[in-house]
């Protein structure tokens, strides 16, 4: 079987990023390791604090936190990071060429209950003569990222990685050493299964709503096909699903708290993940538009999202967009 370090060798990737995706790497397996500990290492519960978005932070999104910034900080290569749990970036070594988002703990709702989370990374390359520390650098479209992945902490531990040259699967050995097990994933086409949030479907704008209520109707509504739904509330266990399997995944805006209206962030959820399911044929979109092609006005700006199978995604954009369908 193939290593991590061989196979990006053989894509030709920059011994630099293949350095920085390693460094990365170094805080996920601490992080699979905690997270395997569970209660025995006195992890789970709340940190008793909230972060820059106004959400309760866990003590594993704080210590996952800690653990990828202390490593990042140490490796000549980062110039300056951006966190979901850190309120503004944090500059990192002037000379160095890359900057990083993360969301250090993804579906952390999911951590006490022990069902998989995951980290979610960006990696961008940090523009001429800019600030590490300034978040105008990181404000570059989904377009420009070097690389993205996660590592999904669930029965096995997986990173699941793009660099633009496909989307790879990586599974995690008892030696720490990442194998290659499925390359150039294609996500299906076609798809019968669909995930969001239902609870929040009155709050939803009426296209979302449309199109929502036509899945339901399954054989008997327009899209003649009966549906199946999932909802794990782990964004990268969903995506997971979604790259394996095909299927649908939308976090739309909706009306709850008018000064939040999306609830998953741009610059690392909505990017990264974008840029996995496109390089595996999917579609990526906020529903105007390809998420990837949205140009940030800030590090901790909200999107919606419906990504996953092409035709299905097709299909929910019919709803938003009839005037563009029918052209
Ligand atoms: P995070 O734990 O980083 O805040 O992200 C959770 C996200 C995403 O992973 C998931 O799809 C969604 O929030 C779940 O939201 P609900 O609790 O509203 O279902
Ligand atoms: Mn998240
Ligand atoms: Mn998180």
């Amino acid at each position: 079987m193939k290593r991590l370090h061989q196979f990006l060798r053989e894509q030709q990737t920059s011994p630099e990023l293949i350095e920085l995706i390693d460094t990365l790497l170094v805080a996920c397996k601490e992080i699979a390791y905690l997270l395997k500990q569970g209660a025995l290492a006195g992890i789970l519960g709340s940190a008793g604090a909230e972060n820059v978005q106004g959400e309760t932070q866990k003590k594993l999104d704080v210590l996952s936190n800690d653990l990828l910034k202390r490593n990042l900080l140490s490796c000549s290569l980062v110039k300056g990071l951006a966190s979901e749990e850190e309120d503004f970036p944090v500059a990192g070594n002037p000379d160095g060429k890359y900057l990083v988002t993360f969301d250090p703990l993804d579906g952390s709702s999911n951590i006490d209950v022990n069902v998989s989370v995951g980290t979610i990374f960006s990696i961008l390359r940090a523009p001429e003569g800019c600030d590490g520390g300034d978040e105008s650098a990181f404000l570059q479209s989904g377009r420009r990222q070097v690389a993205a992945g996660y590592v999904l902490y669930g029965p096995s531990n997986l990173l699941v990685l793009s660099t633009g040259k496909g989307t790879h699967i990586f599974t995690l050995a008892n030696t720490g050493d990442f194998f290659l097990t499925r390359e150039y994933v294609q996500i299906p086409t076609e798809t019968k299964e669909f995930a969001i949030n239902m609870s929040n479907q009155r709050f939803w704008e009426p296209a979302m709503q449309n199109y929502v209520n036509d899945l339901l109707q399954g054989e008997e509504g327009p899209l003649s096909k009966r549906y199946n739904m999932r909802w794990i509330a782990s964004m990268v266990a969903e995506v997971h699903r979604i790259l394996t399997r095909g299927g649908i995944f939308m976090y739309p805006f909706d009306y709850r708290e008018p000064k939040k209206p999306g609830k998953l962030r741009l610059m690392y959820e909505g990017n990264p993940m974008s840029l996995l399911v496109e390089q595996a044929g999917g579609l990526s979109t906020n529903a105007h538009r390809n998420i990837m092609d949205v140009e940030p006005q800030g590090i901790h700006e909200r999107v919606a999202v419906i990504l996953g199978s092409k035709h299905e995604v097709e299909n929910a954009l019919t709803y938003h967009q009839p005037e563009a369908a029918k052209g």
